[in-house]
């Protein structure tokens, strides 16, 4: 059975759909048989982040409908990449998706994959219930601003509450530059807020922006720090021990 990992956030645009992709691509690298669930209906992006948006025929809602089956509706193995992706609908209300439907089709999906990534809606409200209905663990994304950073505590408080059993954080588009300056708050500022374990850290690079722009995860990248920093929380989920702290001395680098 797979490991089930909602991504989530309290603020919107954080960069769940850009972690879910690097993450979901670096596990994929390493052999991992790696489920990528696009969960914002009518807002989809993975596709797109990943250069499939002309590729999609159907999505879950299809499935759950029985319109077609789960293997017409998930991309699998992209670019021989070992990694798949199941597509939201565009055009459906969230009210019509049949959630128990929905959590039937994780389940039956679920032994065919190491991981299944759930891009979830930000906040943690009707859609996110829906979508992560089956995850066990949470991966919190937070940029480091005084809003982002709260609204991840409280969202953090939620998931809490609920049936999640891990939950761990990443923050994103760092700074280095406003860090020094005293003008963004440092890691060490956030994880002293946020109780819950750091997974990674990944500075802010407009080349995210170009990567997404062209469906290439920059994580394919080995020269590019966000590359190196997704990676290396890739490999955190593994078990593997890649230490955060001691990284920090590399001048902040390998906190990456
Ligand atoms: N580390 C980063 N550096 C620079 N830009 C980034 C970084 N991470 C994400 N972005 C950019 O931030 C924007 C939002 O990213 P993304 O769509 O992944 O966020 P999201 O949390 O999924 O948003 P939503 O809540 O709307 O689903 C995008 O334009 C993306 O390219
Ligand atoms: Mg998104």
């Amino acid at each position: 059975m797979a490991q089930i990992i909602a991504i989530a956030s309290g603020k919107g645009g954080v960069g769940k759909s850009t972690t879910t992709a690097n993450i979901g691509t670096a596990l994929a690298s390493m052999g991992k048989r790696v489920l990528l669930i696009d969960g914002d209906i009518g807002l989809r992006n993975l596709d797109v982040i990943l250069g499939l948006q002309n590729e999609i025929v159907y999505d879950f809602y299809d499935v759950i409908n029985e319109k077609c089956t789960f293997e017409q509706a998930i991309i699998s193995d992209i670019n021989g990449s070992g990694l798949s992706l199941l597509p939201p609908p565009q055009n459906v209300d969230i009210s019509k998706v049949d959630s128990k439907k929905l959590g039937e089709l994780i389940d039956k999906i679920s032994p065919y994959y190491d991981y299944i990534f759930i891009d979830c809606p930000a906040g943690i409200h009707e859609g996110f219930m829906l979508m992560s209905q089956k995850a066990t663990k949470a991966l919190i994304i937070a940029t480091p601003e005084i809003i982002s950073v709260r609204d991840a505590d409280m969202t953090v408080s939620k998931l809490e509450d609920l049936k999640f059993n891990e939950i761990y954080l990443i923050i994103n588009k760092i700074r280095l530059d406003m860090v020094k300056s005293g003008e963004m708050l440092s890691v060490d500022d956030i994880i002293n807020v946020i109780a819950v374990p750091l997974i990674g850290a990944v500075p802010e690079d407009k080349e995210i922006v170009r990567a997404n722009n062209v469906g290439t995860p920059l994580v394919l990248n080995k020269k590019s720090r966000v590359g190196m920093a997704y990676t290396n929380i890739a490999k955190r989920i593994t078990g593997q021990k890649v230490p955060i702290l001691a990284d920090k001395r590399k001048k902040f680098l390998g906190i990456f």
